[in-house]
């Protein structure tokens, strides 16, 4: 498998950002970003908490992703994967543990000020503006934007071709697997440092998720890490250079894509044997 993916690399950066990040980036609003050691270029580290002030979901959950990398999250419904997205998105207020992107502490900030940092969030549901058009969902996409944003809306339309020649339909009208491209096409309009994708093939057939991880593998080696949750385990992790399985807010197994895939329990318990 690593043969087959070994291209996967830096070797174009078209669709990422065109800097290298710094650490000297402003922060626009919300809390203080503070410097931290260096680690794996986006982490939930340790992550615990809840919603609200219901009872924790996440213990301790770890989850990262490096440049160059496919990260898999797996497990059981309401294990709690959707739940450490978005605590690292800064959806979630977390009791214990930190987010850090490219080295620097970013558990206080804002979702807002994480999609000015880098991070690019396709979440598992309401992922798109129906009622507007394809086009006009890539528009809203870069509304932190204030370049121009005519290259990367091609660069888009390149990766997924059917959306533009359904540029001008409402993008309640497509398919599942076209509404799922609208929606990772939106969060690569940010130009995104690391792209978050929370079950981009669900309820896709067969073939249109193979479609989709082809095109999500054709990201990642623009050089932006992906960290994404799959409901279709074995497929998924594949293509993952690292996966994690979650079971009730623990990391349950983590390991390369290969390692669990070989793994008697994580058969036995997640892959149907
Ligand atoms: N907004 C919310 N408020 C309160 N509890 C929630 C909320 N969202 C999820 N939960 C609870 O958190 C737990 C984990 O849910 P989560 O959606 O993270 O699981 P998941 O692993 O993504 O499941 P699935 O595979 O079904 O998407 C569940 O017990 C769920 O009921
Ligand atoms: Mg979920």
């Amino acid at each position: 498998m690593s043969d087959a993916y070994s291209g996967r690399g830096n070797k174009d950066r078209s669709l990422g950002p065109e800097t290298a990040p710094s650490s000297a980036d402003p922060v626009k609003k919300g809390g203080h970003a503070r410097p931290a050691p260096d680690g794996p270029f986006l982490i939930g580290d340790a992550m615990t908490g809840g919603y609200g002030k219901g009872a924790d979901i996440l213990h301790g959950c770890t989850i990262a992703v490096d440049p160059g990398e496919i990260a898999v999250i797996v497990g059981p419904n309401g294990a709690g994967k959707s739940t450490a997205m978005k605590a690292v998105f800064g959806m979630l207020n977390l009791r214990e543990g930190a987010v850090r992107l490219d080295g620097e502490d970013i558990t206080d900030l804002s979702p807002q000020d994480r999609v000015l940092k880098g991070m690019g969030f396709v979440p598992q549901t309401h992922n798109i503006f129906t009622s507007m058009t394809v086009e006009e969902n890539l528009e809203m996409g870069a509304f932190i934007r204030e370049d121009d944003i005519a290259e990367t809306m091609a660069q888009v339309y390149d990766l997924f071709p059917i959306l533009k020649e359904k540029r001008r339909q409402a993008a309640g009208e497509l398919s599942g697997g076209q509404r799922q491209q609208v929606a990772v096409g939106r969060a690569l309009m940010t130009k995104p440092k690391v792209l978050m994708l929370d079950e981009p093939t669900a309820g896709v057939s067969p073939i249109v998720m193979d479609e989709l991880f082809d095109r999500i593998i054709e990201v990642a080696r623009t050089g932006i890490p992906i960290l994404m949750v799959e409901q279709n385990a074995r497929q998924a992790l594949e293509i993952a250079d690292k996966g994690y399985v979650l079971v009730q807010g623990r990391n349950a197994h983590t390991g390369t894509g290969k390692e669990l895939l070989a793994d008697p329990d994580v058969r036995r318990s997640f892959l149907g044997g």
